[in-house]
């Protein structure tokens, strides 16, 4: 990936230098990573937003077409560590498509243009939600993506975003959030809505980021629209910001490479579920082997009549046996 990261920054600096002769609408960057990726210009709201796109060219195109993950942005607006994000789900093989929130013109420069953009979506989820859905709809205008077949995962900020998308019932297959803000003055709270909520729910926590109560709280109404949901909660001693490369403010926002690592693979198998079907359940596999316990012959017609004993009986009776 580190070198992948170096040929990608390579050629869009050759492609910056060749500027100017493309018939295209938006800058291509054809990297040795063997997908494409490049800014896409769409309209959000009533502004334009500024998309990053990854994908496999060789694998991914109208006659074959691939599953799309749109990510959606932390609060320092849309940049290289979505990219990064949506390239690594280009080498899954989906498009992976990073979403621009706030737009061409909102300023970025600093914690006070961070605050107060976030905010503003934070504070207005229509807005927010309008500006995710259009997101959303440029990625299914794309004729080498399966419209049928898309997720949203979203980080910080973001991860409120695919919450809130969960809980106002947005149609994708699934939303999966990195330390988002669940807290309910952070997302909306689905109070007695009685909105289905139709995408699966992946979220991870940091224990020491999120607090419990609000965990409770956002578990509650995950159960009141009986939605398919996991959170997985990481510790000892992880904040915010865990899968933030570049974070390191001690007991707030800092980098975690366990959590970071299994989120990410936890990413990808909640991926394969919602494009691919659930996998069959793992058991042990089918042979014939010799059941004989050679060194306890007793104690082997022990367990097999305790195990006939359990078949024999109701559900009741074997939950009691297990009490
Ligand atoms: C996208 O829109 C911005 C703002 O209008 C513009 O400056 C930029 O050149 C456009 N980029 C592409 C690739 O079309
Ligand atoms: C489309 O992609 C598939 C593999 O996903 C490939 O076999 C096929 O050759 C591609 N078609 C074109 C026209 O590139
Ligand atoms: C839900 O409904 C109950 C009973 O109608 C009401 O008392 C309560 O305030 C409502 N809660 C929310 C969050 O709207």
């Amino acid at each position: 990936m580190a070198m992948c990261r170096v040929l990608v920054a390579a050629t869009l600096a050759a492609t910056a230098l060749a500027a100017g002769h493309g018939d295209h609408d938006h800058d291509h960057d054809h990297d040795h990573c063997e997908h494409e990726a490049m800014m896409v210009n769409y309209t959000c709201d009533s502004t334009t937003c500024g998309g990053y796109m990854a994908y496999k060219t060789s694998q991914c195109n109208a006659s074959s077409k691939c599953p799309a993950v749109v990510v959606i942005q932390d609060w320092n607006g849309m940049n290289d560590y979505e990219k990064e994000r949506a390239r690594m789900l280009a080498g899954l093989g989906y498009v992976g498509f990073a979403a621009d929130i706030y737009g061409y013109g909102t300023p970025v420069e600093d914690m006070g243009d961070w605050a107060a953009a976030a905010g503003m979506h934070r504070g207005n989820p229509d807005l927010y939600m309008s500006k995710i859905t259009a997101a959303i709809d440029k990625v299914k205008t794309l004729e080498f993506v399966d419209t049928t077949k898309i997720a949203v995962i979203g980080y910080c900020f973001g991860g409120t975003g695919v919450v809130n998308m969960a809980i106002l019932g947005m149609d994708v297959l699934g939303v999966v959030g990195y330390h988002s803000g669940i807290s309910p003055s952070a997302r909306v709270v689905r109070g007695n809505s009685t909105v289905p909520v139709t995408a699966k729910v992946l979220l991870h926590s940091g224990v020491k980021d999120d607090m419990a109560t609000d965990m409770a709280l956002l578990e509650e109404e995950f159960e009141s629209a009986q939605a398919t949901y996991e959170i997985a909660r990481y510790g000892s001693g992880v904040y915010h910001s865990f899968t933030e490369w570049s974070a390191s403010v001690p007991m707030q926002a800092m980098y975690d490479q366990r959590a970071d690592v299994r989120s990410w693979e936890s990413t990808k198998h909640f991926l394969m579920e919602l494009f691919d079907g659930l996998p069959a359940a793992s058991r042990e596999p089918e042979c014939k082997h010799d059941d004989h316990d050679h060194g306890n012959q007793v104690g082997s017609q022990q367990t097999s009549s305790g195990k006939a004993a359990v078949l024999s009986l109701g559900a009741g009776a074997v939950l009691a046996l297990l009490a």
